[in-house]
């Protein structure tokens, strides 16, 4: 009943949003927080002449751990900010959002903007390169618990063995900066050494704070196991797309704007670790 009266309210909302955007529209991308920023990055340094509006929702962080609702209701509001700003596309660049909203922001948005995830690049990937394998995959709670991988290498009818485990305390360990030292690793072991991922080949890192423990967790596999994390892969499927609809920005050069539903100093600072640069942030609440 909830759910029909959200689609329905869509349905009236979408139709607001102003002039078709064109190929010099700004791309939109968003995370529950400052982590999606690596996906972020790998989309500028594909795409360099691309306008990009980044919107983090740090007063709600973390998504692992809420509703599969609370994340539509979020990611609805967050939309509406990137539309209102003309965005062409919107990139959700984080799996737990992906995996509980996208579905719902495709039927929103319809033709006012594409809509790309961060899971469907990567299931094409492994459904294209690592056939008859087992691959284990750690995620978010939100993430794990969807089954949403397993869905869909289901409905690509693939032979993949997929094994995936929540790491709920990942991302917050990584927010406090906790990588490539003891902790990190003392954590990751505890996680990776329990018998569900074992004999594993590849690993996806399904969770787009992970790429900052890439390193620590291919050491964990003595560099023994392919580790894959989505944002090569996403900034791949964006660039497609934006040929495709003949929506490549045709400037030399680039503007980038970085939004936060709650700003702190501390965010700001962390930025660096996530996008190899501090940048500013401005804070755009989503409620008032
Ligand atoms: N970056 C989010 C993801 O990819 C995880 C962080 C969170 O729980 O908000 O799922």
């Amino acid at each position: 009943m909830i759910q029909l009266t959200i689609i329905y309210k869509f349905q009236f909302t979408a139709t607001i949003f102003g002039p078709m955007n064109n190929a010099h529209s700004p791309i939109g991308i968003y995370d529950s927080g400052i982590g999606g920023l690596t996906v972020a990055h790998a989309i500028t340094q594909l795409l360099p002449n691309e306008d990009i509006i980044y919107f983090g929702d740090t007063a709600h962080l973390p998504y692992g751990d809420k509703s599969e609702a609370a994340i539509q209701a979020y990611s609805i509001k967050i939309a509406d900010v990137l539309l209102k700003k003309g965005c062409k596309v919107i990139v959700i660049a984080c799996n737990s959002a992906s995996s509980a909203a996208y579905e719902l922001l495709k039927e929103y948005v319809r033709k006012d903007a594409h809509i790309i995830n961060v899971i469907d690049p990567m299931v094409m990937h492994i459904a294209e390169n690592f056939a008859n394998t087992k691959i284990g995959l750690i995620g978010t709670k939100r993430t794990v618990m969807s089954g949403v991988y397993s869905q869909r290498l289901n409905e690509m009818n693939h032979s993949i063995k997929l094994e995936s485990m929540a790491t709920p305390l990942l991302a917050p360990m990584i927010e406090e900066g906790f990588f490539n030292n003891q902790i990190s690793h003392e954590i990751i072991s505890q996680y990776l050494s329990g018998g569900e991922l074992k004999g594993i080949e590849t690993l996806i890192l399904a969770c787009t704070h992970y790429p900052l423990i890439k390193k620590d967790i291919s050491q964990f596999y003595n560099n023994q196991v392919n580790i894959l994390d989505s944002s090569e892969v996403v900034a791949l499927a964006l660039k497609n797309h934006l040929e495709k609809s003949e929506l490549i920005n045709p400037k030399s050069s680039s503007t980038k704007r970085f939004f936060v539903s709650d700003f702190t100093p501390s965010f700001e600072a962390s930025t660096r670790l996530f996008f190899g640069e501090i940048v500013h942030l401005e804070q755009h609440r989503l409620w008032n």
